[in-house]
């Protein structure tokens, strides 16, 4: 029995909103370090177009990072910077060569950043420190929830122009759209965050948009492309 006929599901077609996969094998996401002054490189785009052409349906990037304060890692593509463009352009085009579509991910990682990099406060639900990053993170304000969901927003807008077919919300690990939701971290938030209390579980409630809201935001921002 040949690969594709006993992987019937994996190797057939799925549709992903508007977009159809002409297979299962999904390249996830990850860091490459081959930002160039927070912008997409030309390695980008030979190592995405690489992959498409060895077979996989769909490609998602690395993360893009969705504001300023977000940078945990040195060679990180700064979304929300329109000079990504015509990088985004680049590393499309590369990719559709081979008929393969390709999503972005998104994210703001809460405390898992680093000051050392972005020289700015580190924005997170809670000030509570990420075990990796260390650093005490401030405690986001209703204004500065909105700035990330805008942020979303957005990098959305930038890698809809940029010809991606779609994008994928990061909500795990130490995102923001995670660490909102996250009881551990909320209810840390509700005992030291006294300051942003509006009325009972305020708290709670202004952290918790944050998830709600970047969503929407972003597939409102990406138009008729796709959104996981
Ligand atoms: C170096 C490295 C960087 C990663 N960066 C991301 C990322 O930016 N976004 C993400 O959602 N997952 C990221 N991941 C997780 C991978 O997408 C994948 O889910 C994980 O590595 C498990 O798959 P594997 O067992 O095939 O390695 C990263 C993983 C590695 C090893």
């Amino acid at each position: 029995m040949s690969a594709t006929s006993r992987y019937r599901y994996l190797f057939s077609p799925l549709r992903i909103g508007p977009v159809v996969v002409r297979n299962r094998i999904v390249f996830s996401a990850h860091l490459t370090n081959y930002a160039e002054d927070g912008l997409p490189s030309q390695q980008h785009a030979d190592y995405y177009a690489a992959r498409a052409a060895g077979g996989v349906g769909l490609i998602i990037t690395e993360e893009h990072s969705t504001h300023p304060t977000d940078w945990p890692y040195e060679k990180l593509i700064h979304g929300f910077h329109r000079a990504v463009i015509p990088g985004y352009r680049n590393i499309t085009a590369a990719v559709h060569a081979h008929d393969v579509p390709i999503f972005a991910q998104l994210n703001h990682n809460g405390g898992q950043a680093s000051s050392m990099f972005s020289r700015l406060p580190v924005w997170a639900p809670s000030p509570v420190p990420d075990p990796m990053f260390r650093e005490v993170p401030k405690a986001v304000e209703r204004h500065e929830i909105a700035e990330i969901i805008a942020g979303y927003g957005t990098v959305a807008g930038h890698c809809a122009e940029g010809g991606f077919d779609g994008i994928e919300l990061q909500c795990s690990h130490s995102s923001s759209c995670a660490g909102s939701c996250r009881p551990r971290r909320t209810s840390a938030r509700t005992r030291t965050a006294a300051r942003c209390r509006a009325g009972p579980g305020s708290c709670l409630r202004s952290s918790m948009p944050c998830a709600r809201l970047s969503g929407p935001t972003a597939r409102w921002a990406c138009g008729s492309a796709a959104m996981s």
